[in-house]
């Protein structure tokens, strides 16, 4: 397990020297600039590109790839595969930048997308065994970390991984990543993992939970255009999944490509009574005509950082009594959502944001509505001056 007791100085990089590889096959990942120079198997064979092709309908995708050769497959040593690995990084157009991760097999902060690698044999990567969780960054704060925090620790006792760290020392990990990362605006991701080990089902060969996180930056415009929903045909996850957040999220990304491929922007589930319950990643609510805030209970769904403090800040607009006069966590019948006069959509990525359309069903006049406005209003004051339960400032 790696050590804490060495504090990671904020631009912690190892020497600008070459890699060491070991004799077991593993190697040490290290930040170099220099390039390095290969020798061995498979350096005079280019990069090849393969290209995924979809079918129409998305459902089988296939391979075309020009060569039908496996003797050409390099052998690489971990200084060329490293090598590899940056350039292909290099190569990649996201709009996405990762700028720095902690890993507790490592033990210590990277600022190298090259190195920012979970191995093979850890028991998420091969049978899903981990959990996650994400805190906004803004303004050089994290937003809610402790009660991301609090979540993704019940989601590990619920997952049974051991926490590799006491509390304190996640926080700090946690808080030390986005210090060296520098980011002031964007999102930290982070993941409990029962660990490395083998390749077996059950966990019992993998002897130390494991650790990560990783910081991203954002700079993409924040949207609050209404969106179109409509309701998933994807089965929600059974309630003891779905009010866990592990690493097995594949029911919510296909739910997700249901509502792209549908011209809209998420889609809805439904619980097993018919309910409405929540969206892929953000919960929802909607305002009834006797200006009620209405929203699903937790006790199916996964309890959403950002919607509790929703619910908490909404209480200044029933203490006004102009928006609201009533806020109310129950079961919503899809016959109640759709004739609301607003729904929304609830959660750290979106904040706040208004759905217009429901399937065929326009809800209220189709027009962002004053509530969600208001709520999205509240929530964007809270994470740039809200009190220091929810604003950890990070020493940068
Ligand atoms: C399934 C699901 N529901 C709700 C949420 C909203 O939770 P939060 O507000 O804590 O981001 C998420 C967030 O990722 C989610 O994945």
């Amino acid at each position: 397990m790696a050590s804490l007791s060495t504090p990671i100085s904020q631009n912690q990089r190892l020497p600008p020297t070459k890699l060491s590889d070991h004799d077991d096959g593993s190697c040490i990942f290290s930040h170099f600039s220099q390039k390095v120079l290969f020798s061995g198997h498979g350096l005079q064979l280019p990069l090849r590109k393969t290209r995924i092709v979809r079918s129409s309908n998305q459902a089988q995708p296939f391979v075309v790839d020009s060569s039908t050769q496996t003797t050409d497959v390099p052998l690489l040593s971990c200084l060329e595969a490293i090598e590899r690995m940056r350039s292909n990084r290099a190569n990649q157009t996201s709009k996405q930048r990762y700028l720095a991760m902690y890993s507790s097999i490592f033990g210590g902060i990277t600022t190298d997308p090259a190195a920012m690698v979970i191995p093979m044999d850890d028991h998420m990567v091969h049978r899903g065994h981990g959990v996650f969780d994400t805190a906004a960054i803004m303004d050089g704060h994290l937003y809610e970390l402790d009660q991301h925090l609090d979540r993704i620790i019940k989601s590990a006792s619920m997952a049974k991984i051991k926490l590799p760290y006491h509390r304190q020392s996640l926080r700090r990990i946690l808080v030390q990543t986005v210090s060296a990362s520098k980011c002031r605006k964007g999102s930290l991701r982070y993941w409990l993992s029962a660990g490395v080990g083998d390749f077996q089902l059950s966990p019992s060969g993998c002897h130390q939970s494991a650790f990560y996180a990783i910081v991203i930056q954002d700079e993409s415009p924040f949207v609050s255009k209404g969106v179109k929903a409509v309701t998933s045909s994807i089965p929600i996850k059974p309630p003891q999944f779905a009010t866990m957040k592990s690493v097995n999220y594949l029911p919510n990304v296909l739910s997700k490509m249901e509502a792209e491929e549908n011209d809209a922007y998420v889609a809805i589930w439904l619980d097993g009574d018919g309910f409405i319950a929540e969206g892929p990643n953000m919960n929802v609510a909607f305002v009834t005509k006797e200006k009620e805030l209405l929203m699903p209970q937790f006790d199916k769904i996964l309890s959403g950082c950002t919607a509790k403090r929703v619910l908490t800040l909404a209480e200044a607009l029933v203490g006004e009594g102009k928006l609201l006069r009533a806020i109310r966590q129950g079961n919503v019948t899809v016959e109640e959502g759709k004739k609301a006069e607003e729904m929304m959509l609830i959660g750290s990525g979106v904040l706040v944001r208004s759905v217009v359309q429901w399937d065929e069903q326009v809800i209220g006049n189709g027009n962002e509505g004053p509530v969600t406005q208001a709520l999205l209003d509240l929530i964007l004051e809270d994470m740039k001056s809200g009190p220091p339960t929810v604003r950890v400032p990070v020493p940068y």
